[in-house]
């Protein structure tokens, strides 16, 4: 508990319940630095980890790589609608350009593991949430995504992940090209209650 004096924890704290995602056609270049992202991911791998099994797994696309990721979205939508519009097609390969940086999220999975796959995927769910919060704190929009595309097992080869890693997402990382948002947030009261027992 902070005893107002170091002003560290409140300022942490400030910081969190100020979160919020930006859409990712608000995030305009630039993109994070190399130092800023390695601190981003050192904050990832603080995550709480059942068995110290490291399921943290990180891919950051940007620049030229955007298209090529755009193309793999494409090709992946095809395999699950031959026939899909050109419209969604074009859509689809747009996604990675709204921001200058996209990071694929994994879950390495040990299958058959004594730590069950629900505790590995919440540890890097968790490892992401601090990712988000470390960008933020560096000045940095970002939004949490997902598409059927991660569960395509060619999308997941050709990012460079093994057939039995879980994508739990796409971060969009960028500068923000407007205010940041300030979304309602619900009272604490309706999520929480005392247990005594009695
Ligand atoms: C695992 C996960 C996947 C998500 N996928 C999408 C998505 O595909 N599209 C979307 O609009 N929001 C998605 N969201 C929600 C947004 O990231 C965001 O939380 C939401 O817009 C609410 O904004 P807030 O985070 O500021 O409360 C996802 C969130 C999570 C945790």
């Amino acid at each position: 508990m902070s005893d107002g004096t170091t002003g560290a924890a409140p300022a942490a704290l400030t910081q969190m319940l100020a979160r919020a995602s930006v859409t990712p056609r608000l995030l305009a270049e630039p993109g994070p630095s190399v130092s800023e992202l390695e601190m981003a991911i050192s904050a990832a791998l603080t995550a709480p980890d059942h068995g110290m099994l490291r399921p943290w797994r990180f891919v950051t696309i940007e620049g030229e790589a955007r298209a090529r990721l755009g193309a793999l979205m494409v090709a992946s939508l095809l395999r699950r609608m031959p026939d899909a519009p050109t419209e969604a097609l074009a859509k689809e390969e747009h996604k990675p350009q709204r921001a200058p940086l996209v990071i694929i999220a994994g879950a390495a999975i040990r299958h058959g593991h004594k730590i069950p796959v629900w505790e590995q995927e919440a540890s890097a769910a968790a490892g992401i949430m601090n990712l988000m919060h470390a960008l933020e704190a560096q000045g940095y929009g970002t939004f949490w995504s997902s598409a059927p595309s991660l569960l395509d097992p060619e999308m997941k080869q050709a990012l460079g992940f093994p057939e039995t890693d879980r994508l739990l997402g796409f971060i969009h990382v960028g500068t923000l090209a407007g205010p940041k948002p300030e979304p309602h947030r619900p009272a604490p009261a309706a999520y929480w209650r005392a247990w005594s027992g009695i």
